[in-house]
């Protein structure tokens, strides 16, 4: 049987860590697969990070960050580089993951280039294109192009049959991103050394007793947020850091300037709040196991957090992810500072209703995407 050639396709942080666990069971099985990782690096020192945990070796890499880039810029880079790379590698199939300008312009490549593409995580939806933005166009711009759809839930599925997307083309596969924490996870509770290293590690980021004292996990990076509703924020919190002096807010900033700017100028004299750079994924998500209550405007995290139990405040208006919102454990919040706040204090004071969000359960999968998407792909 001639190998299939299959080619993955990412440029960011959250792309890695969700396509880490596919690439590895694709790469299990040399003998009908023939695996390649083409990475865009729309991330560099994020996406690296990544890599490096999930050891990973790109085939191809095109090196497209450039700081304080454009969506025009990227996609046109993304695009373009793409050309040359079908060109050489000739893939039979394409794989894409979630909504990123990395997905939507290598989808496009895919598609003008006559190669099929599989979507992973496809089939999310607020039905607003201005939120997230541009991720929500990207996202149903990749579903009309798409030839295999893997949906993290059903409801994922029946945003796509709504817009008459083939049923047989649609697997409920639960997401990928429960993969890799189970992944992570494994791998920290196994290994007692790696442990003490991270803690060792973490010790040293934060300066305070962070498996004794209560603290809030912070992480924010959406284009819609930037400006008055990143100030917004970041006033919330400057206010909940003076109000409660023995909780900590740990605050891994991400590196696009338009959050760097506004947390830095607000956020950096204050003794309880600690600035750190983006964590490598093993010791974020250690993190987010001892944390106390997560603030959060990212997908990934989401995902997560609902599995380890941690309560969830989503800065943003609406999500693509309703499960966790149905089950409690997920609570939108927006940018509204009054609001942040409110609901912030009502986890910190109040031991019911804290104790109802922090009910661990995984509607985003059982950490085995990865073997239904590669039993599909075996298949075509
Ligand atoms: C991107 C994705 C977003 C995804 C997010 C995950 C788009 C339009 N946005 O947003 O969907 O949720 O990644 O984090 O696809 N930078 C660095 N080093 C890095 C990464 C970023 O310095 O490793 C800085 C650079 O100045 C870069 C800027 O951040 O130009 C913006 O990066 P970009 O990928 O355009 O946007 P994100 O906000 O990261
Ligand atoms: N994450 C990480 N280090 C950090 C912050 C987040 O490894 O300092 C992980 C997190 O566990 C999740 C992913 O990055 O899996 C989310 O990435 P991000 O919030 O940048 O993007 P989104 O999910 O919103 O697209």
């Amino acid at each position: 049987m001639e190998k299939k050639k299959i080619m993955l396709v990412l440029g960011t942080r959250p792309e890695a860590i969700k396509m880490a666990p596919l690439y590895h069971a694709l790469k299990a099985q040399p003998e009908v697969f023939n695996t390649v990782l083409c990475v865009t690096a729309q991330h560099r020192q994020m996406l690296d990070q990544v890599l490096k945990v999930f050891d990973m070796t790109p085939d191809i890499d095109l090196n497209l960050m450039t700081p304080g880039q454009d969506l025009f810029d990227l996609t046109a880079a993304v695009l373009k580089g793409m050309r040359n790379v079908l060109k050489a590698y000739q893939p039979d199939v394409l794989l894409v993951h979630g909504d990123t300008t990395s997905t939507l312009a290598a989808s496009m490549a895919g598609f003008y280039f006559g190669v099929p593409v599989g979507h992973v995580e496809a089939g999310l939806r607020t039905h607003d294109l201005q939120a997230p933005f541009p991720e929500e166009f990207n996202r149903q711009v990749v579903s009309k192009l798409t030839n295999w759809h893997f949906t993290p839930t059903e409801f994922s599925q029946k945003n796509l049959l709504a817009e008459r997307v083939p049923e047989s083309t649609i697997t409920v596969t639960g997401n990928t991103v429960i993969d890799a924490l189970f992944w992570v996870l494994g791998r920290i509770n196994k290994n007692v050394t790696l442990r003490q290293q991270l803690e060792l590690f973490l010790n040293e980021q934060l300066g305070f007793d962070w498996q004794g004292v209560r603290f809030v996990l912070i992480t924010g990076h959406r284009r819609e947020n930037f400006g008055d509703g990143f100030l917004r924020i970041c006033h919330a919190l400057k206010e909940l850091a003076l109000r409660y002096p023995a909780v900590r807010f740990v605050y891994p900033v991400h590196l696009n300037p338009n959050v760097q700017q506004p947390v830095n100028t607000i956020l950096s004299d204050i003794p309880n709040v600690h600035l750190i750079a983006p964590l490598d994924y093993e010791p974020f998500v250690y993190l987010l196991k001892h944390c106390h209550i997560v603030l959060t405007d990212s997908g990934g995290i989401q995902e997560e957090a609902p599995s380890l139990g941690k309560p969830v405040l989503v800065l943003r208006d609406v999500t693509e992810r309703p499960e966790a919102v149905a089950a409690g454990t997920v609570r939108l919040v927006g940018t509204d500072r009054g609001r942040i706040v409110a609901n912030v204090v009502e986890l910190l004071d109040n031991n019911s209703c804290y104790a109802a969000m922090a009910k661990a359960l995984n509607p985003y999968g059982d950490g085995k995407a990865c073997a239904r998407i590669v039993s599909i792909l075996r298949d075509i």
